[in-house]
């Protein structure tokens, strides 16, 4: 009778099991409007494990943060790279990119790995420096002077900023211009980044859309978004240009050398790596000057902090067209703005990690197990966690020093019901899937406002601004952005 409704029954050994009213939806509707709402209210219903049925998936929701490293060690029952692979084909649109499928030899996840992080990752933030300070400082030079205050919205700003120095970072310069040649090139270079800027936020609005499984055809602007992005990242296009980071000019060996991609789609798993590299960074980066502008404390001891370091590094900030340079040990010695960064990402993310059951197994938690079905999911959620006020006191108050212990080093010692917690803080996910660019996301965000901090004074144009809400349409893909922008302004300072 159960099957005949399209509806799963509870067989023992497995979670408390709810169905939703919808056919096929389930509780999809209710998932959607605020999981963090959702989520709560089954917990306090059922206990820490349950099953949801979500748009014809059943999803067996962990939500005790002592469970979350059971994730890890069930590797063996359970895949990530089913999950990722599906929700990356849907989005972009490429062809499979699972090697059992044939279209690619490439292991993508090995690929990130390697050129974003260890020895990788001091070119790109040494580069990104770079950009960033040419995007602030040299395009707009006509506006900027120390009487001239200048206002913008935040949101916009950073994303122009962050967009700009990222793409240039990433897929580099037009071979014709480099950042010292003639100023209308500049120019012709900078709008077509700012018109790729466009087409991003474009596709970028209806990414929930295409995870959840509909097609893009149903929007036609944001397909001919993603159909000029991708015309940008055409190998013909690249090979054009200079500096092109090792991530991309790997990509695009192996595109070529692997792969039996077609120029169409090799391009689309370049918009892969544009998306990943800036639709989490985009409001991090706004989420953590927002907070800083809006809190004198954390104001004080950013541009303290900011001061010492660039004093202990011998580096002066001048207006002559030098610009400045932190090496990789020296951006990492910043405790406050890593702590300030932590607790704007903290407030901000709504991550979701996903599991696939390749097989019939037994899930084993500290003191309990369940059953899990072939091909069912098993998800963490854990924007619970860091809105937990047992482990973070008044959790939806910013606190500037709340990553920071006594001697003013990074706090790592969060506790639960007495005991410490292994995992208190994950925006980027856990285990082997974790975001490989994460080390790169957190010192560019730290450069951007190491610079802005350094040559910028800044001030809201509404001191008692409330702080936007989270758009919550985007809840379960990372970094929800304000769902209104804030004014503000700012100007060169007196050097
Ligand atoms: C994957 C978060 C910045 C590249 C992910 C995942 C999360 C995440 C939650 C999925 C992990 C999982 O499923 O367990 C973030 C956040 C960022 C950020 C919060 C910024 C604040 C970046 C940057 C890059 C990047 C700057 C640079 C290219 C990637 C890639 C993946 C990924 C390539 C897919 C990994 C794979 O499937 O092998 N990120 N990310 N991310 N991220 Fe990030």
């Amino acid at each position: 009778f159960w099957f005949l409704l399209g509806k799963r029954r509870r067989r023992s050994g497995e979670p408390p099991l709810e169905n939703g009213l919808l056919p096929y939806l389930g509780c999809a509707l209710q998932f959607g409007a605020n999981p963090l709402e959702f989520l709560r209210a089954r917990q306090k219903r059922y206990g820490c494990v349950f099953t949801c049925k979500v748009a014809g998936k059943y999803i067996h929701f962990l939500t005790d943060p002592f469970s979350y490293h059971s994730l890890t060690r069930h590797g063996k029952h359970l895949d990530w790279k089913k999950f990722h692979f599906a929700a990356s084909a849907k989005a972009f649109g490429h062809g499979s990119i699972d090697p059992n499928d044939g279209k690619t030899s490439e292991d993508f996840h090995h690929t990130f790995i390697k050129t974003l992080q260890g020895n990788a990752l001091n070119p790109l933030i040494e580069t990104m420096m770079e950009n960033l300070q040419y995007v602030m400082l040299q395009s707009s030079t006509s506006k900027l002077h120390p009487n001239n205050w200048i206002t913008d919205r935040l949101h916009a700003f950073c994303s122009r900023v962050m967009f700009e120095a990222g793409f240039l970072t990433f897929f580099g310069t037009e071979l014709s211009s480099n950042h010292d040649d003639n100023l209308s090139k500049q120019e012709m270079e900078r709008a077509r980044i700012l018109n790729a800027l466009e087409n991003f936020k474009e596709f970028d609005k209806i990414f929930p859309a295409l995870v959840a499984g509909l097609p893009i055809h149903m929007f036609k602007n944001a397909h001919s978004a993603r159909a000029k992005l991708e015309q940008e990242l055409l190998h013909e296009k690249l090979y054009k240009r200079d500096n092109i980071s090792e991530l991309v000019t790997l990509r695009m060996f192996l595109n070529d050398t692997l792969s039996t991609f077609d120029d169409k789609e090799k391009a689309k798993t370049h918009v892969v790596i544009l998306w990943a590299s800036q639709s989490n960074t985009i409001p991090a980066t706004f989420w953590s000057l927002f907070h800083i502008i809006r809190n004198p404390e954390a104001m004080k001891a950013a541009t303290e902090e900011v001061k010492n370091t660039l004093e202990d590094a011998g580096e002066k900030i001048s207006l002559d067209g030098k610009y400045i340079s932190l090496n990789r040990k020296q951006l990492d010695n910043m405790p406050v703005l890593d702590s300030i960064i932590k607790e704007a990402i903290r407030l901000s993310s709504a991550s979701m990690t996903v599991r696939v059951a390749k097989e019939d197994f037994t899930l084993r938690l500290e003191d309990d197990s369940y059953n899990i079905r072939k091909n069912d999911f098993v998800a963490l959620y854990p924007q619970l966690m860091h809105f937990d006020p047992e482990i973070y006191a008044d959790p939806t108050i910013f606190k500037y020093d709340r990553f920071l212990n006594e001697n003013g080093e990074e706090k790592t010692a969060f506790y639960h019901s007495g005991h410490k917690l292994r995992h208190y803080y994950m925006p980027f996910g856990a285990g082997i899937a974790k975001c490989p660019g994460r080390l790169f996301a957190v010192h560019e965000i730290k450069q951007f406002l190491t610079l802005l901090l350094s040559y910028f004074e800044m001030e809201l144009v509404d001191n008692d601004v409330a702080c936007p809400s989270l758009d919550q349409s985007r809840a379960g893909l990372g970094i929800l952005p304000p769902v209104n922008d804030i004014d503000f302004r700012y100007r060169l300072k007196c050097l």
